[in-house]
């Protein structure tokens, strides 16, 4: 056997035996819920289209547009020629939703955190990561060359307590969190980060990949409390509740300035196709005017939750850990014969011995089926 297939054969053999394999499932999504997969229908409680609008008749209608008038691919770099006059609608949109000067739109969530953290981050920079952030944000730390160092999950105290110990040795810090986070569903405690980010001169960023859409009245995670809580740095995704594709950074008009300059995603990458941007363009519309709309993803993950007896969901997505690998995915398999798509997360998505059933509920989710999943997930996946 050539070396290669063999190095290849000898990977895919261990994580075979450690129940690690993962394939990849043809799925046909036709109306936003239900999904067709190895012949079967299934209700999906495992995508993140929240607000199911990537299904929305306006959305595709403004992507079909897009590529009457302007193409299917943007042809180049945007700092090149694929900067095309939809773009700055999109940024202007999203600076408002966010409350920031300004906004920069990149090719995927991914490709945002791969490209800022480096552009604020150097070798005699810090940052701290909160231990469940998502892969993308310690990807960008990587690349950044900074020194990485990890707080415990949504614990303000350790975050404090690092900062204190190695601020001073560092020309810059930056804390990174999920706002809301990807795996667990819970929020971050924001305005607390942001008051120990202020004390020590240290710029605070979320990932509100799950957020946009869905919490603080559709506008994200730092608007779920009484007060808006004014983080510097509010990255996220268009391809969730926004229904569409790519990534975006709000902040200050010189932050983002610097951004455009510098992150090495946004230059060394073609810019999106016209039709995702008019279509994040159009679902922002329908976010903003109808935030009762926004709402109910969050409600029906709740009633589930009351149902099913689990902690309160604090988004649409509600966790349901049951340890080791062969048990979620047989906990997953078990909820295809009943007929949903709940699919298992194991490592290293989520750490050892926490894997899941990660569920999502969306805005069109049926209540009938809310309320039995509620009750195959307390007697026969729970009860096991
Ligand atoms: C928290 C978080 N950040 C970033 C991303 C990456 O976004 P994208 O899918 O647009 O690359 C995801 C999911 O994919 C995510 O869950």
């Amino acid at each position: 056997m050539h070396s290669l297939d063999a190095f290849a054969q000898a990977k895919l053999d261990d994580l075979q035996r450690r129940h690690l394999r993962r394939a990849l499932a043809e799925t046909a999504r036709e109306d936003g819920i239900w999904i067709e997969r190895d012949g079967r229908k299934l209700l999906s409680f495992s995508c993140n289209d929240y607000l199911n609008l990537s299904q929305n008749p306006a959305v595709k209608q403004a992507a079909i547009a897009a590529i009457e008038q302007y193409g299917a691919g943007s042809g180049a770099s945007r700092l090149v020629t694929g900067n095309h006059p939809l773009y700055a609608q999109l940024e202007k949109r999203l600076a408002r939703i966010k409350q920031t000067e300004a906004a920069c739109v990149f090719g995927s969530g991914y490709l945002a955190n791969a490209g800022i953290l480096p552009v604020l981050i150097g070798r005699d920079g810090l940052v701290l990561a909160d231990e469940l952030s998502h892969a993308c944000l310690f990807a960008g730390a990587q690349l950044s060359r900074g020194m990485l160092m990890t707080f415990r999950h949504n614990d303000v105290a350790h975050a404090h307590e690092l900062l204190e110990r190695h601020r001073a040795a560092h020309d810059h810090a930056l804390i990174v969190t999920d706002g809301v986070f990807s795996m667990d569903g819970d929020l971050a405690p924001l305005g607390d980060l942001l008051a120990v980010a202020n004390e020590y001169d240290a710029w605070l960023m979320s990932d509100d990949a799950h957020g946009l859409g869905v919490v603080g009245g559709g506008r994200g995670s730092s608007f779920t409390g009484n007060t808006h809580i004014p983080v510097p740095l509010q990255m996220g995704t268009l391809s969730k509740a926004v229904g569409a594709y790519g990534g975006y950074l709000c902040a200050s008009a010189a932050a983002i300035d610097l951004v455009r300059n510098r992150a090495r995603t946004l230059i060394y990458s073609t810019g999106l196709p016209p039709a995702c941007v008019a279509a994040s363009i159009a679902a922002l519309d329908l976010i903003e005017r109808e935030p009762g709309y926004a709402a109910l993803p969050v409600q029906k993950a709740k009633t589930f939750t009351r149902a099913a007896g689990l902690p309160e969901a604090q988004s649409p997505i509600v966790p349901v850990v049951v340890g080791g690998e062969e048990a979620a995915l047989a906990a997953s398999r078990l909820l295809a014969d009943e007929g949903y798509l709940a699919a298992a997360i194991r490592p290293p998505s989520v750490p050892a011995d926490t894997s899941r059933l990660r569920l999502t509920f969306t805005a069109q989710h049926p209540d009938d089926h809310v309320a039995r999943l509620a009750d195959i997930i307390r007697d026969k996946v729970m009860a096991q």
